[in-house]
């Protein structure tokens, strides 16, 4: 790759091949996935941007996008010596449109600083995760982010507004005027949400804000049993209009946890299943949460509630550490599958089975967005190239009418597997859609699309 080309483009800073910080860029947050990268750009402008991927394309040089690399499934590593584009030095919070309840962010700003942005003038932003302080927000849009407050405010595509992007061809295309109606056609910020780097690059994003709550509190509830814990969801997401999140642990996570993190046990006595419940609304939320029907759920030593932050976070720790804790166990795979609701149950009872038949000695932890019916299965002892669990579990959520990736999108780790939820003649379409924006067949090679996707 000819570096002083890049250089004449975008100026001698932004262009890094020193192997130390490379190295920070080519393996992904789970250790999974290791690569090489011939070098890394670092643009300051969307014109900049544009102008490495136009040279790019004319030279062939296979490019992958990387925001925070917090990414979970192998989408934003460079494996072959491609040249990682960065947007670290384009993460300004460009204008937040108070009247409109909008923002409009760079593509490298962090999901931390997009919430900071928008509570300092009294709105809040509907997507959160536990990576908020590394992820980006341009990476939260090519991954279509979910997190803890999807059941109220729904995923990353919801919030987008409008969008500017460079397709893999150089141009730059979308628009950030902010309209909430403009029905002219092709939705680009659609076909940008989920796209995972493969049709181009994402560099400034405009977001619909939510209104923020003047109170919030939080529930951590046990249960004898997952089908207990299935029947409270259904109650909760019935009837508690403020539910902002709905966390499903389990007792073998809770104790990693607590082992990992030195914490105590969150409740009197154990408990099969537990529920994270977090209320957000005007004033006397928790007041209207205990005395609805929750207030029903409430018995002895069954729970746990707080309402000030500090107890909050204590709360959310049992939920939010396991990502981190079962880390520390070995590499995971990281098998984020989506079941319909009255499936829940049944998958979460298979599901150790099924991996068990492949890989007696794994460990299996399950955790989860139960409002959502997103169940994260964790596993750790197969080693970073044997699929065969992976195909196993996500052939058991196929099964039972689920989806492969709930919200971690497909990246290089489930490519292979997305003919389990997509048709021939989708990927047929998906191809096409690829080459309309990236002729050149450049932007994030093998990751999202099976390497042999059908051309017709
Ligand atoms: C979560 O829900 O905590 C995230 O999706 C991360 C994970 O699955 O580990
Ligand atoms: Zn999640």
């Amino acid at each position: 790759m000819d570096l002083r080309a890049l250089r004449a483009l975008v100026g001698d800073r932004s262009v890094v091949d020193d192997p130390h910080v490379l190295a920070g860029v080519e393996t992904d947050w789970t250790r999974r996935f290791t690569g090489h990268a011939a070098a890394m750009v670092t643009p300051s402008t969307t014109d900049e941007v544009a102008a490495v991927l136009r040279w790019c394309a004319s030279e062939g040089v296979a490019v992958v996008p990387q925001g925070g690399n917090t990414g979970l499934v192998g989408g934003a590593v460079p494996m072959n010596g491609e040249l990682v584009v960065s947007l670290r030095r384009m993460a300004r919070i460009e204008a937040v449109h108070e009247a409109a309840g909008q923002l409009t962010a760079q593509g490298g700003a962090t999901i931390a600083a997009v919430q900071d942005a928008a509570r300092a003038i009294g709105w809040d932003y509907g997507v959160d995760f536990a990576a908020r302080d590394a992820a980006t927000i341009g990476g939260s849009v090519a991954t279509n982010a979910g997190g803890l407050h999807v059941l109220r405010h729904g995923d990353t595509r919801r919030q987008v507004v409008g969008i500017e992007a460079v397709t893999g061809a150089g141009e730059i295309v979308g628009d950030l005027r902010g309209l909430l109606k403009d029905n002219t056609g092709y939705h680009l910020p659609s076909v940008f949400c989920g796209s995972e780097g493969t049709l181009g690059i994402v560099t400034r994003v405009r977001l619909r804000l939510v209104p923020q709550p003047t109170e919030v509190a939080v529930a951590l509830f046990g249960f004898a049993s997952v089908d207990d814990a299935m029947d409270a969801t259904a109650l909760l997401r019935r009837e508690v209009t403020e539910l902002r999140a709905l966390e499903l642990v389990l007792r073998p996570g809770v104790e990693l946890v607590c082992r990992e993190h030195r914490l105590p046990d969150p409740l009197g006595s154990p408990h099969a299943a537990y529920l994270l419940a977090e209320v957000a609304g005007p004033e006397g939320v928790f007041e209207r949460f205990m005395t609805g029907p929750a207030g029903t759920l409430v018995e002895g030593d069954h729970v746990a509630v707080a309402t000030d932050a500090l107890r909050r976070a204590a709360l959310w720790r049992y939920r939010e550490a396991h990502t981190e804790a079962i880390a520390r166990l070995g590499v995971p795979h990281k098998l984020d599958v989506t079941v319909p609701h009255e499936a829940l149950a049944s998958f979460v009872s298979e599901v150790g089975r099924v991996v068990a038949e492949i890989a007696p000695d794994a460990a299996v932890y399950l955790f989860g967005h139960a409002g959502d019916g997103n169940i994260h299965v964790n596993v750790v002892g197969p080693g970073p190239n044997d699929d065969a669990v992976d195909a196993a579990v996500f052939g058991l959520a196929a099964r039972l009418g689920g989806s492969i990736s709930a919200e971690h999108g497909i990246g290089r780790a489930k490519a292979s597997h997305l003919h389990l939820n997509r048709t021939r003649a989708e990927l047929v379409v998906f191809g096409r859609i690829k080459h309309a924006f990236d002729p050149a067949g450049i932007m994030n090679p093998g990751a999202l699309l099976p390497v042999a996707t059908p051309a017709s």
